[in-house]
């Protein structure tokens, strides 16, 4: 007898056989012990691709400036469709980053934010401009804290595998703050040395290479041509193309944009967790930009890669795929 029927008999049994009969309804509807199976989620459905993660970046307001309604909509999101993993593209806190691993900015604008059942998957975090502020290295020990939050370090790889011969894919997780302000204690040179050694040491399997950084190469947002652009562009672009990174992806500009500048690599950028600024008509390589609070859903497989943004009304403001 399985366990369930043990219960519902023994209820009926307290019950007494005189009056078993007309309770017998109640006494089904009154049995609450559930077996494990019955508890089991559904979960969303497959959607054909082996890989699926979220992309945010610039969010951390305390709920303000719409964080908490596009939080809520990756949650409805991440309930309905699979992820692996979420990507924080950096800017975690405004206004000055956090003091220490203790900060209550952890909760007002991380925790008790992103409370969603379905976020409580692995983020994998950068630092933007503003986490620099304060104590950068607080959300690296914050990873030993969190059962979600990994910053291992301030730059870092990270390999995944598309399945049983369908190759991997490599992330670099960059600190593009320590190059484009030449921060001498951080050693830029080293940290670009290692963006090049690393992707020239890609295995042969490694079908999509994704490089992870804050500031933005190329933008059609109010830094068309900034100093950050271009001092970032300068250093990283050559290694993005010398290497075939497939994606670029930042955050910086408060909006959603997909560009396609001359070379290899098209560029993302998923700024747009909280506070917004403008898109920059007329720029040629602009292939996607709008200024409206959402996230970046990739898909990827061994021969297809999908970037669908989303809006914070669960709209979806734009679909491209990459294929090999
Ligand atoms: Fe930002
Ligand atoms: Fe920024």
């Amino acid at each position: 007898m399985k366990r369930r029927d043990f219960v519902r008999n023994t209820a009926l049994t307290a019950l007494g056989t005189s009056v078993a009969a007309p309770l017998s309804a109640l006494a089904e509807n009154a049995v609450t012990h559930f077996e494990s199976e019955d508890l089991a989620p559904a979960g969303p459905e497959p959607n054909g691709f082996t890989l699926n993660f979220l992309a945010l970046g610039d969010w951390g307001r305390n709920g303000e400036c719409l964080q908490l309604e596009t939080a809520r909509q990756m949650g409805d999101w991440a309930k309905n469709n699979p992820i692996n993993f979420i990507l924080s593209v950096g800017d975690n806190f405004y206004p000055k980053g956090v003091v220490s691993e203790q900060d209550p900015l952890w909760h007002y604008s991380f925790e008790n934010v992103y409370t969603a059942h379905s976020l409580q998957a692995d983020w994998f975090a950068i630092l933007g401009n503003h986490d620099y502020y304060s104590d950068p290295d607080a959300q690296i020990r914050y990873s030993k804290i969190s059962r979600r939050w990994n910053m291992p370090a301030r730059y870092y790889s990270k390999e995944v595998a598309l399945g049983k011969d369908k190759g991997k894919v490599l992330f670099l997780m960059i600190d593009s703050q320590a190059i484009v302000q030449n921060h001498e204690d951080q050693h830029p040179e080293k940290q670009l040395a290692w963006i090049d050694e690393t992707l020239k040491k890609a295995s042969a399997d490694v079908k999509w290479k994704i490089v992870v950084g804050h500031h933005p190469t190329h933008t059609a947002g109010p830094r068309v041509s900034n100093y950050d652009t271009l001092a970032i562009r300068k250093a990283l672009k050559p290694l993005l193309e010398k290497h075939k990174v497939d994606v670029y992806l930042s955050g910086h500009e408060h909006s959603v944009q997909h560009l396609k500048p001359e070379g290899f690599t098209h560029q993302f950028i998923s700024g747009a967790g909280s506070e917004l600024t403008y898109i920059t008509p007329g720029i040629e390589y602009s292939k996607f930009g709008a200024s409206e609070n959402g996230f970046m859903y990739f898909s990827v497989d061994d021969k297809r890669l999908n970037v669908k943004v989303v809006s914070v009304s669960g709209k979806i403001l734009y679909n491209t795929q990459l294929s090999k």
